[in-house]
C-alpha cells in the first residue's frame, strides 16, 4: 500500500506559499495549508487550509500534527520599505513564529523542515557597490546583516542547526534572492520591486512621468516564482542542511528593470528618483557556485521571460481596480 507524504506549507496564503501548494497537490501530494490570512487571488489548491496565527505555539503544534514535512514559508516581510519601517514587529513577530514551528515540529516527529531564509542575511559592507560580486554562502560571516529582517533571518538560520545538532530535526535553509511572478503582493507597502514598478507602469500613460525610489542604479538579481518553487523542492528532497542560495546571477540596475518592464507594456515613461526613499544595499547578486554543486540545477528564466507573465497579470489586476462598478441592472 503506497503511505502518502503529508505537507505543511506555512505562509501558504501568501505569493511563494500559494504556488508550492498548487505544485504540490499536482504531484499528488496531501497538503495542509496554514496562514493568518487566506490566499489573497485565488482559491489555496490545499486539502486543508487552516487559518492561525503561527506566532502562539499551540498554532504550531495543532497545524504541525501528522506532517511528515513542512515548508515554513510564513513571515511578516515585504520590500525594503516595509522592512526597513517596523524593525521590532518584524523581528518579534518572525522569531516567534520560527521558535515555535521548531519545537512544534520537533514534538510532533516532523521529518524534514525547510526554512525560508533570505538573502538579506548578507553582510552589508559586501553590498556597497552596484556593481557587486556575487554572494556567496560564507558571505553572511562575520554577521552585518540587514537591520532587523536580516538579524531575524540569520538567528533563525542558526536556530534550525541547533535543531538538527540537538534534537535530530532534519533541517533545510534556502536563502532566496527577490522572488516574483503573477500572484504576487502589488501594492498597499509590502511589494517588491518588480511588482511596484510594473503597477506603476500599467497605471501611468504613454509619455507620463513615474517614481524610482533611489537613483535607480542600485542593482539585485531577480527570481521567477516557478523557478523558485522548484528549487525548493529540490532542496527539500536533497540531503544538504546548510544555507544554500536560490536566486538567479542575472544582476539587472532598478532604472534597466524600469525599462525592461516599460518594453513590455510598450510605453515610454519618463523615470524621476526620488533619493528621499530607502534604497537598501547598493548592489546585490547571487552566487550559484553551490546550488550548482548541490542539486545539480539553477534557476533558468531569464527576467525577459519571467516579466512578461507577470506583468500581464499585474496589468489586468490594475484595470479591474480602474474599471468603474458596473451600473445598477435596470
Ligand atoms: N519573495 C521574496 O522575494 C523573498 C525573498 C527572501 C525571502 N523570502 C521569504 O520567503 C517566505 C515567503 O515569502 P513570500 O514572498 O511568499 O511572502 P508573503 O508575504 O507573500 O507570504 C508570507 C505569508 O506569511 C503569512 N504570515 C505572516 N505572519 C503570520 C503569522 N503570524 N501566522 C501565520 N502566517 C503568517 C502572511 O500572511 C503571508 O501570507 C518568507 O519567509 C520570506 O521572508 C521571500
Amino acid at each position: 500500500m503506497k503511505i502518502e507524504k503529508r505537507i505543511l506549507v506555512t505562509g501558504a496564503g501568501g505569493f511563494i506559499g500559494h504556488h508550492l501548494v498548487r505544485t504540490l497537490k499536482e504531484d499528488g501530494y496531501w497538503v495542509r495549508g496554514a496562514d493568518i490570512k487566506s490566499s489573497e487571488f485565488e482559491l489555496s489548491a490545499a486539502d486543508e487550509f487552516e487559518v492561525v496565527d503561527l506566532r502562539q505555539y499551540e498554532n504550531c503544534e495543532r497545524v504541525t500534527r501528522e506532517i511528515d514535512e513542512v515548508y515554513n514559508l510564513a513571515a511578516d516581510m515585504g520590500g525594503i520599505g516595509y522592512i526597513t519601517a517596523y524593525l521590532a514587529d518584524i523581528t518579534r513577530n518572525n522569531t516567534l513564529i520560527n521558535a515555535h514551528m521548531l519545537e512544534a515540529s520537533r514534538v510532533n516527529h516532523v521529518k524534514k523542515f525547510l526554512f525560508s531564509s533570505s538573502a538579506c542575511v548578507y553582510a552589508q559592507h559586501k553590498q556597497r557597490s552596484a556593481d557587486v560580486a556575487p554572494l556567496c554562502e560564507e558571505d553572511a560571516h562575520p554577521a552585518d546583516p540587514e537591520p532587523g529582517y536580516g538579524w531575524e533571518k540569520l538567528f533563525a538560520e542558526q536556530m534550525c542547526k541547533y535543531y538538527w545538532k540537538d534534537h535530530k530535526l532534519d533541517t533545510r535553509i534556502v536563502r532566496f534572492h527577490n522572488v516574483y511572478g503573477p500572484l504576487g503582493t502589488y501594492s498597499g507597502g509590502k511589494e517588491k520591486a518588480p511588482a511596484a514598478i510594473s503597477r506603476k507602469v500599467a497605471l501611468a500613460d504613454h509619455g507620463q512621468k513615474i517614481e524610482i525610489w533611489g537613483d535607480g542604479k542600485q542593482t539585485r538579481s531577480f527570481m521567477y516564482v516557478t523557478d523558485c518553487v522548484e528549487g525548493l523542492r529540490r532542496l527539500m528532497a536533497s540531503d544538504y542542511r546548510e544555507p544554500l542560495n536560490l536566486g538567479t546571477d542575472e544582476l539587472i540596475s532598478i532604472d534597466n528593470l524600469v525599462d525592461l518592464i516599460s518594453g513590455i507594456a510598450g510605453k515610454k515613461l519618463v523615470k524621476v528618483h526620488d533619493q528621499s526613499k530607502p534604497q537598501g544595499v547598493r548592489g546585490r547578486n547571487s552566487d550559484n557556485t553551490r546550488l550548482r554543486q548541490v542539486l545539480g540545477w539553477e534557476p533558468a528564466t531569464t527576467l525577459a521571460q519571467g516579466l512578461v507573465p507577470t506583468y500581464r497579470w499585474i496589468e489586468a489586476e490594475v484595470e479591474k481596480i480602474k474599471e468603474p462598478a458596473a451600473a445598477p441592472a435596470a
